[in-house]
């Protein structure tokens, strides 16, 4: 079977925006370097199978992540590739210089990844809990005045590996004041992949009594301890309408102790096929993506759907033409 039977399920919305992640979450977070121009295949072949967002690259400190260090000339060859619609690609940035770097590239989209916790703002970005603001705000500020769309992440909000559970109300302190420093959007990560549903209900509803919006919220959940489905559905039950997913399942944050990948495309593309909810990608192409990736990284997929579809061609051989 390469569908599943569908059958709608009540009360769950009736479309949904994926955001892929997986060019930016999936390799950073890989041992090899992998080569520019398979970078911008990749992105092009996401695009291809009709995921409407693609998140490109990071325009980080190139020494904090090596695998990201040709954010430049990756933009550049997608704008010879893609011509305008590579400035619609959004990219991470953490810092004015980052915003510099990205504004002469052509970014129209960025995002600003914040941290729940103060062991993870200090690990990821050498700042505490609260002078990440400090960098943040000046970003946001100008990247408004040049007319950008900024994204918020706000990361560890199910769980921290050093700090252990992290308070709803942090979250929502955190996520709610990054959000407002001119987001449109706030993405709340389960960057270790803790999480479960009944704490997804939990937080949605946290944050709705504090004001947002649930069209405002996204979800960016690992898959690392095989809860992403399950999260997915709770946060589907709650009106939730934009869910991070890479492609093939890669993805980890290098400064996160234990992150292993995101949720993968495929696996939630099934599950939605299955209830009904449209969202335009298409499956067999992303599955061809993801086992072309594999081939490229020299090892299979951790996507269960990549695994079921594509048998063999997810085992870790380089092939092209998928
Ligand atoms: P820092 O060392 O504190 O930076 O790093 P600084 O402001 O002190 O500057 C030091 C030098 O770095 C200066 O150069 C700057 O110009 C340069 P100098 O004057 O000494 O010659 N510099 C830069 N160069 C290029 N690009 C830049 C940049 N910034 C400064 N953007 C910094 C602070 C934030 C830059 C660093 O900690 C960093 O790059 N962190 C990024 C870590 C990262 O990318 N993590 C993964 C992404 S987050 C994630 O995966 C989670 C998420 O998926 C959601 C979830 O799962 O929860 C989003
Ligand atoms: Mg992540």
């Amino acid at each position: 079977m390469r569908t599943p039977t569908v059958v709608r399920a009540d009360g769950l919305p009736e479309r949904v925006t994926i955001y892929e992640v997986g060019a930016r979450d999936g390799l950073q977070n890989e041992k090899a370097l992998v080569p520019t121009e398979v970078k911008a295949e990749f992105v092009e072949r996401l695009l291809a199978a009709g995921l409407p967002v693609v998140e490109a690259t990071s325009f980080v400190h190139p020494k904090w992540v090596p695998q990201l260090a040709d954010a430049g000339d990756l933009m550049t060859l997608l704008h010879e590739r893609l011509g305008a619609r590579a400035g619609e690609l959004p990219v991470l940035v953490p810092n004015e210089r980052g915003l510099d770097r990205a504004l002469e590239l052509g970014a129209r989209h960025i995002a600003i990844f914040g941290s729940a916790t103060e062991t993870f703002a200090q690990k990821n970005l050498n700042r505490g809990l609260d002078e990440q603001f400090a960098m943040f705000e000046p970003t946001v500020v100008r990247a408004r005045e040049a007319g950008l769309d900024v994204r918020a992440y706000v990361s560890m909000c199910f769980g921290d590996p050093w700090e252990g559970a992290v308070p709803l109300e942090q979250v929502v302190t955190v996520g709610k004041r990054l959000f407002d420093l001119g987001a449109s959007q706030l993405s709340l990560g389960d960057t270790i992949g803790v999480g479960t549903a009944g704490h997804v209900t939990a937080l949605l509803d946290a944050f709705g009594a504090a004001g947002m919006a649930v069209d405002q919220l996204a979800l960016h959940f690992h898959d690392t301890y095989g809860q992403a489905l399950t999260n997915t559905y709770a946060a589907l039950q709650a009106g939730v309408t934009t869910y991070d997913a890479s492609a093939g399942g890669l993805g980890g944050c290098p400064y996160a102790k234990s992150a292993t990948g995101n949720l993968a495309t495929e696996d939630l593309v099934w599950m939605l096929d299955g209830l009904g909810i449209e969202h335009g990608v298409d499956l067999e192409q992303v599955v061809a993506t993801s086992a072309w990736m594999a081939g490229h990284l020299g090892r299979p997929s951790p996507s269960a759907v990549v695994r079921a579809l594509a048998g063999d061609r997810a085992g870790g051989t380089a092939e092209s033409g998928a």
